[in-house]
């Protein structure tokens, strides 16, 4: 049965499709059937492994309009990687998220429990906030893992999504594990990133770091895998390899 991961932190450009899209990437790379679920609302996740909007969508899962075995896309540069996609445009996730959903909290877990044994790994992309949709996405995973910024209000950030999740394990019955950070787009050299790995360090946190590398956004425009995307020759950097390589070692265990 496949272990299900989601990423997150309230706030929005942190990295969650970033890390999301490129772990899924390294667990396919690496032999794994891997299953990546857009769970934001605007699609990032699936407009950058997808060209086209496929026929079938996680909305109309959700809400019976086809089977999930219908909806869910192989994604063929990266052999093992499928996406259960969402498409921003139209916004019926969204629409179904302030209706229907407030119903159905655990309509996503049931989801992901259908398929868990089709697939030997789960990650759910998760847009910003802790509302209905978002919640529905933690219940539904095993462990959750927050990526956040070196910035200066980040860790308070950490501190509001802690306090949050208590109740939401609380309020939904959920056991979700939450025992990891990765301080990404970091770099050595500023030393309020440094800082601030410092301090999210003295928590009872397992911490990982991942370094500021712009081919992350340069693949993503271009619709590719980081770890398969080349500028003039070159790819990802070595740490960010490294850093990735190490993340995707250790979750999965
Ligand atoms: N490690 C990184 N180095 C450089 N740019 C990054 C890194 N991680 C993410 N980005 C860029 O930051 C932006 C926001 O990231 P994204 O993954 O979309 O955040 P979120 O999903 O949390 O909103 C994107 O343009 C992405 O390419
Ligand atoms: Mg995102």
């Amino acid at each position: 049965m496949a272990k299900t991961i989601s990423f997150h932190l309230q706030k929005g450009g942190v990295g969650k499709t970033t890390i999301s899209g490129t772990l899924a990437c390294q667990s396919a790379l690496d032999g794994y059937r891997t299953l990546l679920v857009d769970v934001d609302p605007q699609g990032n996740a699936s407009s950058w492994f997808l060209e086209a909007a496929p026929s079938y969508e996680l909305a109309d899962v959700v809400q019976g309009k086809c089977y999930i075995q219908d909806a869910i896309v192989p994604i063929t540069q990266v052999p093992n990687l499928f996406v259960l996609p969402t498409f921003g445009i139209g916004g019926t996730l969204k629409l179904y998220s302030e209706t229907k959903l407030a119903e159905e909290p655990y309509v996503l877990q049931d989801l992901v429990k259908e398929v868990a044994d089709a697939f030997d790994r789960i990650i759910l992309d998760l847009s910003p906030g802790l509302g209905r949709l978002e919640r529905a996405a933690l219940i539904s995973s095993d462990e959750v893992i927050t990526p956040m910024t070196p910035e200066v209000f980040s860790l308070d950030g950490l501190e509001i999504f802690i306090d949050e999740l208590q109740k939401i394990r609380k309020n939904l019955r959920s056991p979700v594990k939450h025992s990891r950070i990765i301080i990404n787009s970091f770099d050595n050299r500023i030393k309020q990133h440094r800082d601030i790995y410092t301090a999210a360090c003295e928590g009872v946190f397992t911490v990982y770091r991942i370094p500021v590398d712009p081919l992350f956004r340069k693949a993503q425009e271009a619709g590719v895998a980081p770890q398969l995307f080349k500028v003039r020759g070159k790819g990802l950097k070595e740490s960010t390899i490294e850093a990735i390589e190490t993340l995707n070692k250790d979750i999965w265990r």
